[in-house]
């Protein structure tokens, strides 16, 4: 079992928020561009339970072979279960064990598309480079989306130290999660530039959690996470923070909560002539 892991619960509590989020006006010139180049090879890079297969499946046409790649077995196998439903002789999935580092960059160079939701702002640079040669080498299209951009945004009354745990929380996002210092909040402008740099035309637009009183298992589990965050980077800071977490517990008990996360969504298409035949100038 992986170190870095992700509950199932969690996943399950993000999932609809997810979905909702997502920036739907990426779809339209991925699906143009999908059908275009008769694209049916998707990798789904750290897949989960499968959220993305989930959201994105029913909403591309034609045939569709997706790669669910994950390190850990446990989600993979929930993902196979829970996607039953959406599994056709039109869209078939193969889970596969293994590391962004090493299975996941191989991947990427045998693929049409490759996609990740909240992924991006764990990997490092370093991977982000990699991950871009490879989808440039086979003109592979790339979706990259609710990554994480360092905005906590709550509406009503303020807590003194709602930029403080912000800071920390954004701190926290810089940390090595498995594949060298994490992108954090800087994670798709990284990848956008990364890709536009390699001719890829990128839309980055916002995919934000808004969040209100229906969603308050989410943010309630959202700021134990960013209690924790904060206790792993200075276990001094706890008391602190855990007086911001009863403060702003109490006022979801009262209010039921206003906040947005930010978050946003990359979509970057390779030129309509692929790289390895293109003509020489
Ligand atoms: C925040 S979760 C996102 C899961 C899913 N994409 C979703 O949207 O619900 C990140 C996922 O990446 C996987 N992961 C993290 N680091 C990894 C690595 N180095 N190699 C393979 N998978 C990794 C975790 O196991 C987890 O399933």
């Amino acid at each position: 079992m992986p170190d870095d892991t992700f509950d199932a619960e969690w996943l399950e509590l993000r999932e609809p928020v997810d979905h909702r989020s997502r920036a739907e006006v990426l779809l339209d010139p991925l699906r143009q561009h999908w059908g275009d180049r008769r694209w049916s090879r998707i990798l789904d890079l750290g897949s989960g339970t499968g959220s993305n297969l989930r959201y994105l499946a029913p909403r591309l046409p034609g045939p569709q072979r997706w790669t669910l790649l994950d390190h850990d077995p446990s989600l993979l196998k929930q993902a196979h279960q829970s996607s039953r439903s959406i599994l056709s002789t039109a869209v078939r999935v193969q889970p596969v064990v293994g590391r962004l580092e090493t299975e996941g960059l191989e991947r990427a160079a045998h693929v049409d598309l490759v996609t990740a939701s909240a992924l991006l702002d764990l990997v490092s640079e370093a991977w982000l480079r990699g991950l871009v040669s490879r989808c440039q080498s086979v003109s592979a299209g790339v979706l990259l989306a609710l990554s994480y951009d360092g905005r906590i945004r709550w509406h009503g009354p303020p807590d003194p130290d709602d930029e403080w745990i912000q800071e920390r929380v954004n701190e926290h996002q810089l940390r090595d999660k498995g594949t060298g210092a994490a992108l954090g909040p800087r994670a798709g402008e990284v990848a956008a530039d990364h890709l536009r740099r390699a001719g890829y035309r990128c839309t980055l637009v916002p995919s934000p959690w808004r969040l209100g009183p229906d969603d308050s298992a989410l943010t309630r589990r959202l700021m134990e996470g960013w209690v924790e965050a904060v206790g792993e980077l200075d276990p001094d800071d706890l008391p602190r923070a855990r007086g911001w977490l009863e403060r702003r517990r109490a006022g979801l008990d009262r209010e039921g909560g206003d906040l947005e996360v930010g978050h946003v969504d990359l979509l970057a298409l390779p030129p309509s002539t692929p790289f390895s035949r293109r003509a020489a100038p």
